[in-house]
């Protein structure tokens, strides 16, 4: 019996712009976007959780739009952009707004749902800055139901967006 009709284990040429960067690795063809990106390029800033679009650990920017990496296979990201939580930080380190005001706010305990809130966030905040429109505490809480924080510190987390929301 042909355990690989379906080409399952062959490995295919994946190009992804990732965080400005042109990277080429190999995939099958059911390997998912957060294991390439882990695994293949080393970026492990992208975390993962459950594996099936529930908490939103593992969400990174596609073309700009945030999204699942847990619900994207990695062939499906050929020849597009792929932005990471790597990609927030500039020059030396200097962490983002967003980033920064997750410091001073003290909105991560173990960090594990940080990356994702920050892509997603990034992305959303950058939407509402274009419409010229500022967010409500409620709107905030909304975009966030998105995502699990097992540690349930969700408050600060709202304060951070909030203040650069507000900016
Ligand atoms: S790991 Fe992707 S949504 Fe949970
Ligand atoms: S800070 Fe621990 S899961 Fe959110």
């Amino acid at each position: 019996m042909n355990h690989d009709i379906l080409g399952r284990q062959q490995l295919y040429p994946v190009t992804i712009e990732v965080n400005g960067r042109s990277r080429r690795g190999h995939s099958t063809t059911r390997m998912l976007l957060s294991d390439y990106l882990r695994h293949e390029l080393g970026l492990t800033g992208t975390h993962v959780g459950c594996e099936h679009g529930v908490c939103g650990a593992c969400t990174v920017q596609l073309d700009g739009v945030a999204c699942r990496s847990c619900l994207t296979l990695a062939v499906q990201a050929d020849g597009r952009r792929v932005d990471t939580v790597e990609s927030l930080a500039g020059e030396g380190g200097v962490l983002s707004e967003l980033q920064a005001a997750f410091k001073r706010h003290h909105a991560l305990q173990c960090g594990f749902c940080t990356a994702g809130i920050l892509m997603s966030s990034t992305d959303w905040l950058q939407r509402l800055r274009q419409q010229g429109r500022k967010p409500s505490e409620q709107d905030v809480r909304d975009m966030l139901s998105g995502h699990l924080c097992r540690c349930t510190g969700y408050a600060p987390i709202v304060k951070a967006l909030m203040e650069v929301a507000d900016a």
